[in-house]
């Protein structure tokens, strides 16, 4: 059925439309500046361009949108009223829910409440007398954005004079907060480091200045060495362990001298603070190559990222063979690498030379999510081989194992952990190991027990997108609920650090830069310090831009979550339009973040109450790196939209 008018009450408006200058469809309008979690906006068809249909009604004119997503329209005072019909269209077959909402000059005007796949669709009718700016939203159910095929059917706006505009996302200028650093030495990263006893030792002083510069290590072990022109440190302790060395990083160059703390932990545990690197995930995805490792790692030197600790160069999915293409292991039954990777020991001799560290993907299946050779089987001949090449780090996935998997209840979920945590404790090398099963039994729970030092609290955050917010954000708000489990040795890990230029998917080479605008990558990188998550970067290192590295290079930021104290943010406060967590901090100060949910620009505030503190705080902006005086019981802050502040606070006298 073919419906061009929707009912009695609309027909004077959506028949008007050709003969008066008065109206205008909202199909009509530039529908180009709309953003949405997925696909594009269609004039009078759906998101996936077949006809608008609700409840068994097929509606000639509309727009098909897709949650999350947003219209901003400048109306300036111009436009009567908007009428529409929303509702998730049929061709999802029952599926997805989205709620639609309208906010006149930034006051909620509009709640369809959530409408479910074939239900019928709502009535929207705005009275929009004197109204300047108009935002339409279309939020994504909580079972997430999958199938919310958005319909805007009949929607029309009456207005006198100019007709409304879409404005784009609201030009918000990327601005860089970071300061650039000094000419004269600063040393940045952690100020605690942990070590295997016995177990080869290299670590590159991240330092920022004028090179060349002078190293020195005030209380160096025996057993190591440093070379003082580049810095990076060598060797063996053989020391009985448990065991701590105080010692002390210097650094000179003819503009000054820096001096940072740097305790040396000789124990069992490793990945004291949270690991920082590279991973060629989001990038390369399956085409990953070898030379593709060693251009990111000397890009890591090149670029300064790694004068602020950023070590690990990473090979995600895709390094061994693929399903077909035998023979798939070498003679002790490890995984043999694909013609991409033709010189494995000769690539990480070379990201060592540079003092960095590399790492690797595999599975505990037979097969991994790709469908490469797992370890499945052949756990003790991979680690002889990793320990070969000399692999600092293991990513450990799940896919495929599923299918030959035993146990049961949680043992089911743990074993194939336990058996590689095992494996690589006993490795006479330090290999950091990261879980990746999305988060299945709870892991954060006993993730560090089966010897991770990090595990996926969710799936991934690539393809996960959006719920009302870009998709870091709903990924974050889950990985902090797991605070309490985090802490030196084991960390939660909300998955990468997705800003820059990145790939656009499997199986295509096509790049593209981050959507997400420069406000919501400074609250990503926000909230991945207070979380204390892994920070590792999984965007072109060939082409990062200064707003980039400003993002991942903010020496203050990175303290946050590379504090010894390793506490990873509580909540202190969640509503509809904000978002506050506290990170306590080693010298007793507080780090805190500021998150703006809304749509809109506005003030989010703390107490002292809520953070459960007393008394005279200095407040300092940490992307700014300035001093904002002293606060006594609260702090407020206006907050782009999507955007946050982040501070840090010490207790003070009046
Ligand atoms: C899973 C992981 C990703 C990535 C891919 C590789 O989806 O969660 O991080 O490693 O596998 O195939």
């Amino acid at each position: 059925m073919l419906k061009p008018c929707l009912s009695t009450s609309i027909m004077m408006v959506c028949c008007a439309v050709s003969a008066s200058a008065g109206t205008v469809r909202l199909e009509e309008l530039d529908i180009a500046g709309i953003r949405q979690g997925w696909g594009t906006a269609t004039s009078k068809k759906t998101v996936i361009n077949r006809p608008l249909t609700l409840a068994g009604t097929v509606y000639e004119n509309g727009l098909g949108t897709h949650a999350p997503g947003a219209i901003r329209l400048s109306l300036d005072g111009r436009s009567r009223r908007f009428r529409a019909l929303v509702g998730v269209d049929d061709e999802t077959g029952g599926k997805g829910s989205v709620r639609f909402k309208a906010y006149a000059d930034e006051r909620l005007v509009y709640d369809s409440g959530l409408i479910k796949g074939g239900q019928p669709p709502e009535e929207m009718d705005l009275n929009l007398a004197g109204v300047r700016s108009l935002v339409l939203v279309m939020s994504s159910g909580p079972d997430g954005m999958n199938y919310d095929h958005a319909d805007w059917a009949d929607a029309v706006f009456l207005y006198s004079g100019e007709p409304p505009k879409i404005v784009k996302i609201p030009p918000e200028e990327k601005v860089i907060l970071t300061p650039p650093p000094p000419d004269s030495p600063r040393i940045n990263g952690p100020t605690v480091y942990g070590v295997r006893p016995g177990r080869p030792f290299l670590y590159r002083i991240p330092c920022t200045g004028r090179r060349p510069i002078r190293f020195a290590v005030e209380g160096l072990p025996d057993g190591l060495t440093l070379n003082a022109e580049t810095g990076i440190i060598r060797g063996t302790i053989e020391a009985p362990s448990p065991k701590t060395y105080q010692t002390y990083l210097e650094a000179e160059n003819p503009h000054g001298k820096a001096r940072r703390e740097f305790k040396i932990l000789v124990s069992d545990t490793i990945a004291l603070t949270p690991p920082m690197g590279w991973n060629s995930w989001y990038i390369h995805y399956h085409s990953v190559t070898g030379k593709d490792m060693r251009e990111a790692a000397h890009a890591m030197i090149d670029s300064g990222m790694a004068d602020y600790g950023y070590q690990y160069i990473n090979i995600d999915d895709g390094w061994m063979k693929k399903r077909g293409d035998e023979p798939y292991r070498s003679a002790s039954g490890a995984a043999l690498p694909n013609a991409n990777f033709p010189d494995m020991e000769g690539m990480v001799r070379e990201i060592h030379g540079l003092g960095l560290k590399a790492g690797l993907y595999t599975s505990p299946g037979p097969w991994t999510c790709g469908g490469y050779v797992g370890a499945w089987q052949h756990e003790a001949a991979e680690v002889d081989q990793y320990v070969k090449w000399g692999i600092d780090f293991v990513k450990y996935d799940w896919c495929s194992y599923g299918g030959v998997a035993t146990g049961k209840g949680i043992e089911r979920f743990q074993k194939p952990y336990r058996l590689m945590g095992n494996l690589l404790a006993k490795a006479p090398r330090d290999i950091v190991f990261n879980l990746c099963q999305y988060g299945m039994g709870d892991v954060w729970t006993w993730g560090r027990e089966v010897g991770g030092n990090s595990a996926r609290t969710t799936g991934d955050l690539g393809v996960q997108s959006w719920t009302d917010l870009p998709g870091f954000y709903s990924i974050g708000l889950q990985n902090a609920e797991h605070a309490a489990y985090a802490g030196p040795g084991y960390w939660n890990d909300p998955d990468y650090i997705l800003i820059g230029w990145i790939g656009v998917g499997y199986g295509t080479e096509k790049k593209r830069p981050t959507s997400l605008t420069g406000n919501e990558q400074y609250a990503y990188m926000s909230m991945w310090c207070l979380m204390a998550a892994p920070l590792i970067f999984s965007g072109d290192m060939r082409k990062l831009d200064l707003f980039t590295l400003n993002i991942l290079c903010n020496n203050e930021v990175i303290d946050v979550d590379q504090d010894p104290r390793g506490k990873q943010a509580r909540i202190v406060r969640r509503d509809a339009d904000s978002l506050v967590m506290a990170k306590p901090m080693v010298d007793g100060s507080l780090a805190v973040g500021l998150f703006n949910l809304a749509e809109f620009d506005r003030p989010v505030s703390v107490s002292w109450k809520e953070l459960g503190i007393r008394g005279p705080f200095r407040v300092r902006d940490i992307w700014r790196q300035k001093e904002l005086g002293t606060a006594e019981d609260t702090y407020s802050e206006n907050i782009g939209w999507h955007g946050a502040k982040l501070i840090r606070m010490w207790k003070t006298t009046r």
